[in-house]
Parts: C-alpha cells; sequence; structure tokens
C-alpha cells in the first residue's frame, strides 16, 4: 500500500501547494479562549442576517413530514417559484446547495487547463479557488483606489482564451457596485460574464433585466444574506437556457436539499417581513458608517451591501480583530498585497453596533 508520500505524487499536479479558502471564525472554535458563553459573541464577520431567517420557514420546517425523500433532482418547484421572484423564465435558472457551489458548476462547465478566467481584484475568494482547481489561469485586473473596475484594463485583458469574466456587485469585501452601463460594455466583449448579485436586496441594484437580452451574461443570486438561510445553503443564477440546460446535467444530483426547497417556497411567501428586515440592516448600515467615520484612525468605505470596509489608518488590523475577539466581537480582518492592514464589519443589529463602537472607542483610549 502507498504511504502517504506516495498518496501525494498522484494528486493532480495543478493542485500541489493549493491555497483554500479562507472561511470566517465560527463562534464554536472559540471555546476556552473568550471570557463569555459563546450565545453572547456577536458575530459580524460572515455577513450573515442578524435577524435569521422568516418564522413561517422555522414553522416550515418543523412540520415537514418529508426528509427521508430525495428532494426533486429536475428542481421544478423551486425554479419555478424563483422565476416569479426574478422575474425571469424557469427554463433559464439554476438553484444549487448555496451560490459558492454555482460559481464552481460554472468554472467546472466553462475552463479547463490553460484557460483563462478575468477576476476584478480585490473580490470574492471563491472565483480564484474554483479557477485553480480547474487548472485555469488567473488574469488578476487590480481594481482602482475607490475599488470601482477599469472597464478599459478588463476589455484589454481578454485574449482568446478568455473563458468567463467574474464581476461581483455589489463587491465583496469593499461594498461597491458596478455602474450597469459599466457591465454593459464588458458584456459587449462576448466572453462569458459571471455578475454575482448575492447581495442584490441590500443594493437594490441588478443587470438581471439583461439577461433575456444577452446570451453571454450569467447573474448569481443567494438566499444566504438577505433572507436569513446561510446555514441551510441556497442560492441560485439565471442563465442562457442551453447553459442552464448544461449546468443541470453537471450538477451533482439533488444538489437542493428538501429543507432548502421549504425554506424558499416559505421565504418568498413572506416576503413583507424579510424585506422590512432587509431595510432595517440597510438603515443600521448607514448609521454604522455614520459611527465608524467618527473614527479618525478607521476609514470606512461607502457600501452597497451588508457589510462596511474599513481600513485601519493607525496601529494594525490583525491587533484590532484579536482585541475586539477577546471582547467577544467577531469581524474579519484582511492583510494582503491587495487589501492592505483592513477590516470587515457584517451590518448586525442596532444593539450590535452599540456594542462595536464602545469597543472601538474604548480600544483608542
Ligand atoms: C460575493 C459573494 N458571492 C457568493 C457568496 C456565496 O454565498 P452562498 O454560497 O452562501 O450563497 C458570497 C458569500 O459570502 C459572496 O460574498
Amino acid at each position: 500500500m502507498a504511504d502517504s508520500d506516495g498518496i501525494e505524487r498522484l494528486i493532480r499536479a495543478n493542485l500541489a501547494g493549493f491555497t483554500g479558502y479562507s472561511a470566517s471564525t465560527s463562534p464554536d472554535t472559540l471555546a476556552g479562549r473568550v471570557d463569555m458563553p459563546l450565545e453572547n459573541i456577536i458575530k459580524i464577520n460572515a455577513n450573515e442576517n442578524p435577524y435569521g431567517c422568516s418564522p413561517k420557514v422555522l414553522r416550515a420546517l418543523i412540520d415537514s413530514p418529508h426528509f427521508h425523500i430525495y428532494p426533486d433532482d429536475g428542481q421544478q418547484e423551486i425554479r419555478k417559484l424563483l422565476s416569479g421572484y426574478a422575474g425571469v423564465d424557469a427554463a433559464r435558472i439554476v438553484a444549487s446547495h448555496g451560490s459558492n457551489t454555482l460559481i464552481d458548476l460554472i468554472v467546472r462547465l466553462f475552463v479547463g487547463t490553460g484557460d483563462e478566467v478575468i477576476n476584478c481584484v480585490p473580490t470574492f475568494d471563491i472565483y480564484r479557488f474554483s479557477t485553480e482547481i480547474c487548472g485555469g489561469t488567473l488574469v488578476n485586473i487590480n481594481r482602482e483606489k475607490d475599488f470601482a473596475v477599469d472597464v478599459g484594463k478588463v476589455k484589454s485583458a481578454v485574449s482568446g482564451r478568455t473563458k468567463l469574466i467574474f464581476l461581483a456587485s455589489p463587491n465583496n469585501p469593499t461594498g461597491n457596485v458596478i455602474p450597469p452601463q459599466d457591465i454593459a460594455e464588458i458584456i459587449g466583449t462576448g466572453v462569458p460574464v459571471v455578475v454575482d448579485e448575492a447581495y442584490y436586496e441590500f443594493s437594490g441594484e441588478s443587470v438581471m433585466t439583461l439577461t433575456e437580452r444577452y446570451n453571454n451574461l450569467m447573474v448569481l443570486r443567494s438566499f444566504s444574506k438577505w433572507a436569513g438561510l446561510a446555514g441551510l445553503r441556497v442560492g441560485y443564477g439565471v442563465f442562457p437556457p442551453r447553459i442552464a440546460d448544461y449546468l443541470l446535467a453537471i450538477k451533482i444530483p439533488h444538489n437542493v436539499s428538501v429543507a432548502a426547497e421549504i425554506a424558499v417556497r416559505e421565504s418568498l411567501a413572506d416576503l413583507d417581513y424579510l424585506q422590512g428586515r432587509v431595510k432595517d440592516i440597510v438603515t443600521e448600515r448607514e448609521r454604522l458608517y455614520g459611527e465608524l467615520k467618527k473614527l479618525s484612525w478607521l476609514k470606512p468605505y461607502p457600501s452597497q451591501a451588508n457589510f462596511i470596509f474599513c481600513e485601519v489608518l493607525k496601529g494594525s488590523a490583525v491587533e484590532l480583530y484579536m482585541k475586539l475577539q477577546r471582547k467577544g466581537i467577531l469581524v474579519r480582518y484582511f492583510d494582503n498585497p491587495l487589501l492592505k492592514n483592513s477590516i470587515r464589519i457584517s451590518v448586525g443589529k442596532p444593539e450590535h453596533t452599540d456594542a462595536l463602537i464602545t469597543a472601538l472607542h474604548g480600544l483608542a483610549d
């Protein structure tokens, strides 16, 4: 039998030394490291919805007698429901276990060894993650100082090997949207373009209506953020019909659970409630932004999502992250060549903002 080194030699060469996705800290990992019960931790590090999901989802899950039955692999009901919400034909829709897995599926459909993927960095790391796993080559286009996408640079990066262009709008972790006319210009290259609208409900800006017009546009959405279903994992995408067919054909069977189907149905039946919570979060985002601006040593960036990106102008972002963690407040920090000394704070409930701001003032003293 091969020893572990022997096995490692058999791994695909392009994955040698692969850097995985670095997920946010989970409160469970902090047992014994913070001076408080874990349930009191303020988790504002993963852009989750602090209000949770619709109460209708919880009730329907308790009442469901169907968890021993596989879900419909063809996603008939869920695609129909999503069609009503997104305002597009169900034949264009594919649902998945979170929009992350749709990103992965799209890359698997288009990208093989040596193919190029244009990525507007800094941005959501899963575009890199999936491209590298498939053996694709990333063509990184640096964003401007204010994190705007330079359309000219993207267009001139297109080559005969370009298979995909990823555009997150709003972008994670910077929170800014890409103007629709810029997206349309990039679609004009004819290259398949993925517009990731995971935070659409907080920005209200979308290019969904362009999906009927362009056969190289794909729009991704998530139920993790606005609908509070991050733990149940539901996302969907809108595609040219032929591409939707291919994605349905290559996906793992039953990629949306019965629980997730129920959660989508009940969320869409409780839109007023969920949209009210989205409004609360947007109001709180603006208050948080105003409070962060008062701190001379932080530079918050305006956001159209449910989080705020901040440069740490004095002191170290890692230390700030650690100090907040000791106080039971989890934020995300970055310190790499594209995102130097910075943090991202998800918008919580008003009491979370109050606790964070008090802690930040305390740290400055
Ligand atoms: C820009 C962006 N796209 C997609 C996702 C993935 O969302 P999910 O897989 O939970 O639907 C995230 C999650 O943070 C994100 O920030």
